[in-house]
């Protein structure tokens, strides 16, 4: 625990150094990959040793290669290639934050200036440009489950809160034909969702509401609202009142979507490890955010007048999607 720090730097160095690229044609000295990009000789051996120490390259005859794995993960040409959320679970903003966490214990809460509240948040737009490979197969999951009611709606009017590069939206979309978006969040991170509406096809079908999801009007009202992995960012009571303004535009008979970290009740941190690291992210980040148990899950939709209907599991990923109707 008390060098993994190393480890983290290794594999953010190696990946923003195009180190995985290069050694991806074939096993090459350190100096060649040092001149290949443009780096200290000395500086790279050093690096591409202890990169091989951790296994993430393998060393033969003082040429190094690529392990298994390395290949298909952490080269940009692969079909796998996963290397880009380091941008989003490795970045800089939250290494600084966590750095802070025994000020936020004694705080109670974030001590910096600028944080995951802040409006505009420079982060959300590498969140928004780089999350592609978490949110797709979550996305996937609650186009499934939204499935059978999608099927007996005429409409299918969608507003994303706090889209984000909007996957959510776009994946509904691409499946419903006569879906329509409305995408809202910041507009620095709008652009980056304009950029992906594009790469979806979806530009024609795709509205955007800029600005503060507690303020913003939010138009409406809509078939569906989604509303993924951004209630933790806050206090139960502040998520309530983000249900109540979405309840508040949902049609008779739509749904709203929420995808998060979710706890269980009484089932013990060290069975569930992910929320609770995710947690203390929230406690560096946020002034009151944590992930929250399904019992308050299920208080903030009654508060809203809303009621849960099943929960479901996203394979592989420690994340619930819960939907919702009104009561
Ligand atoms: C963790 S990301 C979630 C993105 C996407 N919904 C997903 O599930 O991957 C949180 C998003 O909430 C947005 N956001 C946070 N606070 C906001 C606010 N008050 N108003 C509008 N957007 C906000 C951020 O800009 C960011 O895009």
């Amino acid at each position: 625990m008390m060098t993994a720090y190393k480890t983290t730097s290794l594999l953010r160095t190696g990946i923003e150094l195009g180190v995985f690229d290069v050694l991806a044609e074939r096993p090459l000295r350190p100096e060649e990959v040092a001149e290949r990009l443009g780096l200290d000789a000395r500086a790279t051996r050093i690096t591409l040793d202890a990169l091989a120490a951790l296994g993430l390259l393998e060393s033969e005859d003082g040429r190094l290669g690529l392990s298994p794995g390395a290949d298909e993960l952490l080269v940009r040409e692969s079909p796998g290639y996963f290397g880009d959320m380091v941008h989003v679970i490795s970045s800089d903003e939250e290494w600084e934050a966590l750095r802070r966490l025994p000020e936020a214990v004694r705080n109670g809460g974030s001590v910096l200036d600028t944080d995951a509240e802040s409006p505009e948040y420079r982060y959300w737009e590498d969140f928004a440009s780089y999350a592609a490979a978490i949110a797709e197969p979550t996305a996937q999951v609650v186009t499934d489950t939204l499935e059978p009611w999608a099927k007996e709606r005429d409409d299918l009017d969608v507003l994303d809160v706090a889209c984000g590069h909007g996957i959510y939206g776009f994946t509904f979309a691409e499946r419903h034909p006569r879906a329509r978006l409305w995408a809202l969040d910041w507009p620095n991170v709008l652009t980056v969702t304009a950029e992906h509406a594009e790469a979806f096809g979806l530009d024609d079908r795709t509205e955007y509401i800029e600005g503060d999801m507690f303020e913003a009007p939010l138009g409406g009202p809509y078939d569906l609202i989604t509303i993924t992995n951004v209630l933790h960012h806050f206090s139960e009571e502040r998520a309530t009142e983000l249900l109540r303004r979405a309840a508040g535009v949902l049609k008779p008979g739509g749904r709203i979507g929420i995808v998060g970290f979710t706890l269980d009740d009484g089932r013990p941190p060290r069975q569930d490890p992910a929320p609770h690291l995710f947690s203390v992210l929230m406690l560096v980040w946020t002034s009151q955010g944590e992930v929250h148990p399904m019992s308050a899950y299920k208080r903030m939709l009654s508060a809203a007048g809303l009621e849960l209907e099943i929960p479901a599991v996203v394979p592989g990923l420690p994340f619930r999607v819960l939907t919702a109707r009104h009561a």
